[in-house]
């Protein structure tokens, strides 16, 4: 029986830290072609964490009971922003309940509903985009993403609230990109001073925002409303009493700590592998021009999230009680990461990993254990299927209008920005207007104030 840990990097943990972050990718890579597919990794003021990219231990790793392993307190760096009743913070039975409760909200038929809602941001925003100039995207997915999860997760309408909200919000989300601003410090230290101080203050205000914002819903109730805190109100804990403000706040600041930034980096990803694979991004477009199958569309962005996951590691796992994965005994208060990035990279799970072949996605849906851009288990991303339908709209809405042309010989490379990997040079390309698609009527219709069509 094995009681140590897997070897990994002998450096210092400060290294193994500055590494992780500057050169992400890369030193993944290196510590899976010295070490195999599990190792250990050091880093500064933390447990050591076991990198794991054996589909094997994957599954055991998600097959887990709930006491084992704890996904929650893994992720309390998270608590400052997303509240503790947050579902990404909790374990056991009061994770499993709040997962219920919002489970009906995610739900992928739900997520249809939103679709027009959707599109007409998406459309709306990329009509601004310059053309015949170098651009970047990655900022403004991240203003369309952010519009996305004020109208269909808040429910806001246009207005100033939006406004005052987007303003705010938009403050609090640069401290979520400042991972020093998150590292929790001694009670009183900094109070009132400094970035924790600066960051309460906006948080008191955002608060302060979204509690007007749940009074005023839970007194107009739902009346057709399709977004999703209708449905959080709505929702019944088991006692039949409905979720608190607490809770309702923390799971919309939830959804959109986990699901802005995350949707932004992965649709930069997308186009900027997309503009340099010229042959799969024609088929992808006559698909599109085709308008009746979505078959490569789907294979794509999932070939876009296999060679590219924006967070490469699921959920750390904080060990509870002895464990045994892959034949390996782990101890308490060791993490568990499982791997994205390594198991998409892995010869042996996908040939010719470095390629990017969305064809491999018609032949063989992804797996549950090697295609893990979601995670997995009982915590899998709760928004991935409102993140898959908004990527396709995303990516029909500015490839009908523009062709995209590319900056740089090769895709550019990854950065680390607080959790999420992504280009490091904001995803640019040229946009080139395409003409006499079916777009310009839609366009011209909506412009003329005529309502999309149902
Ligand atoms: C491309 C976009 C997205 C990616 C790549 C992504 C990825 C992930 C990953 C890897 C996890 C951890 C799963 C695990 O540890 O097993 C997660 C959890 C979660 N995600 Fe997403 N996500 C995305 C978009 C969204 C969106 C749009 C929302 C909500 C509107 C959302 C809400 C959540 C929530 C609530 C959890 C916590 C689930 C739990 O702990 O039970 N995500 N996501």
């Amino acid at each position: 029986m094995k009681t140590k840990l897997p070897p990994g990097p002998r450096m210092p943990a400060l290294l193994q830290t500055l590494g992780t972050w500057t050169r992400p990718i890369a030193s993944l890579e290196r510590g899976r072609a010295r070490y195999g597919k599990r190792f250990t990794v050091r880093a500064l003021r933390q447990p050591p964490f076991v990198v794991l990219s054996d589909p094997e231990d994957i599954r055991e790793v998600f097959m887990s009971p709930p006491e084992v392993l704890h996904p929650g307190e893994g992720a309390r760096i998270l608590e400052p922003i997303v509240g503790r009743n947050s579902v990404i913070l909790l374990d056991e039975s009061p994770h499993l309940e709040q997962r219920k409760l919002m489970l009906p909200a995610f739900h992928g038929e739900r997520m249809e509903r939103l679709a027009d809602l959707m599109m007409e941001l998406a459309e709306r925003e990329v009509e601004m985009w310059p053309t015949d100039e170098e651009i970047e995207l990655h900022p403004r997915l991240q203003n369309l993403t952010l519009e996305i999860v004020l109208r269909a997760v808040f429910g806001l309408e246009q207005g100033a609230r939006l406004d005052a909200l987007r303003e705010v919000l938009t403050k609090l989300l640069r401290f979520s990109e400042n991972p020093l601003s998150l590292i929790p410090l001694p009670e009183g230290l900094m109070a009132g001073r400094g970035p924790v101080g600066e960051m309460e203050a906006v948080t008191a205000e955002a608060d302060g925002m979204i509690f007007a914002l749940i009074e005023e819903r839970r007194k107009t109730g739902a009346q057709g409303a399709e977004d999703v805190l209708a449905l959080l109100l709505a929702a019944e804990h088991e006692d039949g009493s409905p979720m608190s403000d607490a809770e309702l706040r923390d799971e919309l600041m939830t959804a959109l700590v986990a699901g802005h930034e995350t949707t932004a980096s992965q649709l930069a990803w997308a186009f900027t592998l997309l503009v340099h694979q010229p042959r799969e991004l024609a088929r992808l477009v006559a698909e599109i021009d085709a308008g009746e199958e979505e078959a490569y569309l789907t294979a794509s962005i999932q070939e876009v999230m296999r060679c590219r996951p924006v967070l490469i590691n699921a959920e750390p796992r904080l060990v509870k009680q002895p464990v045994r994965i892959g034949g390996v005994d782990y101890p308490p208060g060791v993490v568990l990461l499982c791997n994205a990035y390594l198991v998409h990279h892995d010869p042996e799970v996908y040939p010719q990993p470095y390629a990017f072949r969305p064809e491999r996605f018609l032949e063989r849906a992804p797996g549950t254990y090697t295609w893990l851009p979601f995670g997995g288990g009982r915590r899998r991303c709760l928004g991935a299927s409102f993140a898959m339908l908004e990527m396709k709209l995303v990516l029909r809405a500015v490839l009908q209008r523009y062709e995209l042309l590319p900056v740089g010989e090769r895709p550019e490379t990854a950065r680390r920005r607080s959790i999420t990997i992504s280009p490091a040079q904001g995803a640019r390309v040229i946009l080139r207007e395409r003409s006499g698609t079916q777009l310009d009527a839609q366009v011209a219709q909506r412009r003329a104030g005529v309502p999309a069509a149902a």
